[in-house]
């Protein structure tokens, strides 16, 4: 075949001059949706951060008779938080945009605070369900964004993680009710 014949047998595309050229092809979001979803992503994701460190530190620091039961419930906790920590940061990527990483952000961004790790075990968990709230009004925040772009695979991925808090703070409210 010769070179003509090879260039005139290239596959037609569905993209027009210009998209077939521009790199990478950019997702159907204008700006401004971007910026509007990044920004309440990070706001999550820096929430997040902090609760997760948290919940280290709970893990590290729990005394007294939960001893056994709240260092293997924390440990749950935070390998759960970091695999949604990483997914929430990771879909800002996916839209170009950079995710909050430095742990002076995080605590500059959050609402979540950080506590003393003298805490007894109950006021452990009290602040982990004040914390798990403060999440979901978050995630609700980034559902009610996503859903108004019609960015339904940010608000699916969120929605889930709103479900499993929810039953976090169930089982954790019912420790409490000893
Ligand atoms: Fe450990």
């Amino acid at each position: 075949m010769s070179k003509e014949e090879e260039i005139a047998n290239v596959a037609t595309t569905q993209l027009d001059n210009n998209l077939a050229k521009a790199k990478p092809v950019k997702m159907g979001w204008s700006s401004k949706q971007v910026t509007e979803i990044t920004k309440c992503l990070n706001a999550l994701l820096a929430n997040y951060s902090v609760h997760y460190q948290k919940l280290r530190s709970f893990h590290w620091n729990v005394k007294g008779s939960d001893f056994f039961d709240l260092h293997e419930k924390f440990e749950l906790q935070y390998t759960e938080a970091l695999m949604h920590i990483d997914a929430i940061a990771e879909r800002i990527r996916i839209f170009g945009e950079a995710p909050l990483s430095s742990l002076k952000q995080y605590l500059h961004a959050s609402e979540i605070k950080e506590t003393s790790t003298e805490l007894n075990s109950d006021l452990m968990v009290r602040e982990m369900l004040s914390d798990y709230t403060i999440l979901i009004k978050y995630m609700e925040e980034v559902v009610s964004i996503c859903s108004h772009h019609t960015d339904s695979g940010t608000e699916s991925m969120v929605k889930g993680y709103i479900n499993k808090i929810e039953k976090h703070h169930w089982m954790f409210s019912a420790f409490l009710a000893r």
